[in-house]
């Protein structure tokens, strides 16, 4: 098939990790080169999210002679050009596994839901949308291309712009790394988690407190390096690999106890790497302390199972069930917002992945 022009657009959604990616494999076992990147320390397990999301539209036109690279990126309709570095470096990379990439000019159209420098990252979503729209390419030039090969390839390709933009493309639960017991988990795509997952976790809520919109002090890229020489990192790799066991049963349960116990010590650990790395650097705000005790307060008062989780910045994710939801939002409206920068967070809950728009 040739095709001369046209234009794709995803939508990919963010995702919050249960138990954490922090720290790449160094040298994988039979990996070489550009394959050998981002291939993380330990697996990891995540929701993916609904309403949080990047929508990015792809047009493309075939070049006559010239064999460069070239495209050009619009944020929000304009102009970006700080952004490019990173689109470039990612379509260089995956250049490999995409031969077409030289033969076309690309228009990258990008934006959020969710408020610019808000603290959310949208490395995941933004990736991850990206490379369904390259997919979506590849797959109209090969249309014998398997569902299942799709996805897998766009997850692939997603991890290699960012680690955790692999678990953006499936829903509700993804797992990325290998784990012993989760049939078809895999270093180098995510996959939807393939076992039982209880009615508890069904519409599952993430309040997102936004507790600090500033720029990042220590980029991920740098924390996650920072774990090559920390001295509790073998520890950590094998902890996350017990956690994600013991959440098995839970998932098929529903426990939300031993639910709660894992996400929140997932959460604390990763926090603990980088105070206990060298350079150490904390990513937390005070509000944030002040938001996890006035979780745990209300959890003891009320027994509702409502619990936190963060990700590599100062930012609150509240989890909890539907069923209990007009309770915590109250709780949320009357006892947290004020640790909120200008009273800001963001309702989202469990979704589905990826979608065609
Ligand atoms: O995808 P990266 O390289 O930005 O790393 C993200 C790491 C955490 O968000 C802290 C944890 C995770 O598993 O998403």
């Amino acid at each position: 098939h040739t095709i001369e022009s046209g234009h794709f657009q995803w939508s990919a959604p963010s995702n919050i990790a249960l138990v954490k990616y922090w720290g790449k494999k160094e040298n994988h076992p039979s990996l070489k080169g550009e394959l050998a990147k981002q291939i993380p320390a330990n697996p990891s397990v995540s929701f993916t999210l609904n309403t949080c999301k990047t929508i990015t539209k792809l047009a493309f036109a075939k070049k006559k002679n010239d064999t460069n690279f070239s495209f050009d990126l619009l944020f929000e309709g304009k102009p970006k050009e700080d952004f490019k570095p990173k689109i470039q470096k990612f379509l260089e990379r995956i250049a490999l596994y995409l031969p077409f990439i030289n033969d076309y000019h690309f228009t990258i159209d990008t934006q959020n839901t969710f408020p610019h420098s808000s603290g959310i990252a949208s490395s995941a979503s933004g990736m991850a949308a990206l490379a369904m729209n390259l997919m979506s390419l590849e797959k109209a030039l090969n249309p014998a291309m398997t569902e299942d090969y799709f996805y897998s390839k766009a997850s692939f390709l997603a991890r290699l712009g960012s680690g955790s933009a692999c678990r953006s493309v499936k829903g509700s639960l993804v797992v990325w790394g290998n784990q012993a017991n989760i049939n078809g988990s895999s270093d180098l795509y995510g996959v939807a988690y393939p076992q039982a997952i209880h009615d508890n976790f069904k519409n599952f809520q993430d309040t997102i407190l936004l507790v600090d919109k500033g720029e990042k002090q220590v980029s991920s890229t740098l924390g996650h390096d920072l774990m090559h020489d920390h001295p509790f990192a073998e520890r950590r790799f094998a902890q996350a690999h017990e956690n994600l066991d013991q959440l098995i049963p839970i998932f098929e349960s529903g426990n939300l106890n031993e639910f709660i116990k894992i996400v929140e010590s997932e959460a604390l650990t990763l926090h603990a790497m980088m105070m206990t790395s060298m350079p150490y650097f904390i990513l937390m705000k005070p509000n944030t302390l002040e938001i996890i005790n006035t979780i745990w307060k209300f959890r003891n008062e009320t027994q509702i199972p409502v619990c936190f989780t963060l990700d590599a910045g100062a930012n609150v994710h509240v989890l909890y069930p539907e069923n209990v939801k007009e309770k915590v939002l109250q709780f949320i409206k009357h006892e947290l917002v004020g640790y909120c920068q200008n009273g800001q967070y963001l309702c989202d809950e469990i979704g589905n992945g990826a979608e065609r728009i």
